[in-house]
């Protein structure tokens, strides 16, 4: 079997798979080792080895994929859509590090490459978590705008440009879920810390000037898990292939939880 080079302690360092060697005459050849697992077919999970001829693959790891699920084994599964970085669905744990498959480089992971589902998820099949949870916490928050007032009858619910600007960042969330399963307070306690997505999906509609639910929604977050298991690790923002700051998000969030109780 192809080594990997994964860290000594990896769980994975020795797990069995399958070997799909490189076509004859391959001269710029890189291995991914990729995770599978089919929970319905009572089989142990497995790390399989694709040697992939760099010169006939696109330069993004999402085109290593797919050119493994369209010439070598189409039973590998994985989520896509965009391919633009856009849709977040092509999330998953590449090279040691969460990111999106289609605005990694190839050329920029070292070694052979290792690719495993976003951690800490329950899996569904090879690269597809089960994003369940993440997406009922989401809803939680309540991501929508909340009135009381009626709207002008003649235009929009207007805001300054300096209060656009203050969602402006936060909107940018794509929902790929990077952050959140990068936090190890959220792998410890998912069922009742928030994670950084929603807790920045919160914060978006927290500073939003047209919003009329402020309160409420601190009072939701006012909970010994579902906000205050953010231990200001950073794991989140380091991870944002968006370049987001769920980190200093949460942050204000606690900031502006103490300054309503003076
Ligand atoms: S800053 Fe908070 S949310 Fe981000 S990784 Fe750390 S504990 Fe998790
Ligand atoms: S904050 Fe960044 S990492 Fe987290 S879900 Fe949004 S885009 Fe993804
Ligand atoms: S395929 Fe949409 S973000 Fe990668």
């Amino acid at each position: 079997m192809v080594a990997l080079t994964l860290p000594e302690n990896s769980r994975y360092k020795d797990m069995p798979g399958r070997v799909h060697k490189a076509p004859a005459g391959a001269r710029r050849v890189k291995t991914f080792r990729i995770y599978r697992f089919d929970p319905s077919s009572g089989e142990r999970p497995r790390l399989d080895t694709f040697e992939i001829d760099l010169d006939a693959c696109g330069p993004m790891v999402l085109d290593a994929l797919l050119k493994i699920k369209n010439e070598v084994d189409s039973t590998l599964t994985f989520r896509r859509s965009c391919r633009e970085g856009i849709c977040g669905s092509c999330a998953m744990n590449i090279d040691g590090k969460n990111g999106l498959a289609c605005t990694t480089a190839i050329g920029d992971c070292k070694g052979d490459v290792g690719i495993f589902p976003l951690p800490h998820m329950p899996v569904i099949k090879d690269l597809i978590p089960d994003l369940t949870n993440f997406y009922a916490q989401y809803a939680s928050v309540k991501p929508w705008l909340q009135t009381r007032t009626p709207a002008p009858p003649d235009r929009e619910r207007l805001q300054s440009k300096e209060d656009q600007e203050k969602i402006d960042g936060p909107s940018a969330c794509i929902l790929c879920a990077c952050c959140s399963t990068s936090c190890p307070s959220y792998w410890w306690n998912s069922d009742r810390y928030l994670g950084p997505a929603a807790l920045l999906a919160s914060y978006r509609w927290i500073v939003d000037s047209r919003d009329e639910a402020t309160g409420e929604r601190l009072d939701m977050l006012e909970d010994p898990f579902r906000l205050y298991r953010c231990h200001t690790i950073m794991n989140c923002t380091e991870a944002c292939p968006k370049d987001l700051n769920p980190a200093r998000a949460i942050a204000d969030i606690k900031r502006l939880m103490v300054e309503r109780r003076h």
